[in-house]
């Protein structure tokens, strides 16, 4: 019974919906059980995102991302940090239409313990996410610049830089809402937009490169930590050196091997 009720409190949804004008979320993203473990004290929500296709599968956007690759490193991300409220990132083409988004969704709550799905989509895709959360699946959105768009609108594109884009925006959130969403992330716009967003809408919006004024924040691990060197979007604060802490290790590593100080004499059995 313990148990039970300890599990309800910490992946508690209304905690989350009833943040808004009350505090600020903090999202982190993880894609396995050693960094879910090291975020699950702080972060209010941890991402299973999609965007490991790019960080860990090495590949160049996150189309390719499968579900049961997805499912692989939510359910790593459940074991490491079993008291955090998990959300997998539904990839690209696992919710072309209202049943394949329900048969997929139930196929993650049968074989991960996350406790929600994230869907990119705004007024297009907001009768797949009524669906969802008319069937119990509990539905975070994904407006503004959507990743899982960067094909079919030729680059990862700012978005909310006209009025009429700005209204668009707006009625994506209010769609989304309606459709019954707990939460929505709002990536890639211009502040004046996400001032906007944030007020139309009575759940959390959780910002990635749209400015201070969402109900929260989410970051890439491997960005926030500065692991991925390749390019810093304006958007990212590095928190850590992480790839040259690494590099410099590893170096540090490698000379203590050749001049034989490592293992010491404590070091072994
Ligand atoms: O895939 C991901 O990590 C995301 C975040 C950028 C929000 O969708």
């Amino acid at each position: 019974m313990s148990i039970i009720k300890n599990d309800f409190e910490k992946q508690n949804i209304t905690k989350i919906k009833d943040s808004k004008n009350n505090k600020k979320l903090t999202m982190i993203t993880a894609y396995d059980a050693l960094f879910a473990k090291l975020f699950e004290e702080v972060a209010d929500m941890i991402l299973v995102g999609d965007s490991l296709n790019m960080s860990f599968a090495g590949q160049s956007d996150t189309l390719s991302a499968t579900l049961d690759q997805m499912i692989y490193h939510t359910k790593a991300v459940c074991k490491g940090a079993p008291s955090s409220f998990v959300i997998l990132d539904m990839p690209f083409g696992s919710y072309i239409n209202k049943n394949e988004a329900l048969q997929n969704s139930i196929k993650v709550y049968r074989e991960t313990s996350a406790a929600a799905v994230k869907i990119e989509g705004g007024e297009d895709r907001a009768d797949i996410i009524e669906h969802l959360t008319k069937n119990s699946i509990a539905v975070m959105g994904h407006i503004g610049l959507m990743p899982q768009y960067v094909r079919s609108e030729g680059g990862y594109k700012v978005r909310g830089k006209t009025q009429e884009d700005i209204n668009q925006l707006v009625n994506d959130a209010i769609a989304v809402e309606k459709a019954g969403a707990f939460a929505i992330v709002l990536e890639g716009v211009k502040t004046q937009a996400a001032i906007e967003i944030t007020k139309a809408v009575n759940i959390p919006v959780i910002g990635i490169g749209a400015g201070n004024v969402t109900d929260g924040q989410v970051l890439v691990w491997s960005d926030m930590l500065g692991f991925f060197e390749d390019f810093k979007p304006k958007f990212v604060r590095h928190y850590m050196k992480g790839a040259e802490l690494v590099k410099n290790a590893v170096n540090e590593y490698r000379s203590d091997v050749q001049n034989s100080s490592f293992p010491s004499k404590e070091e072994e059995y």
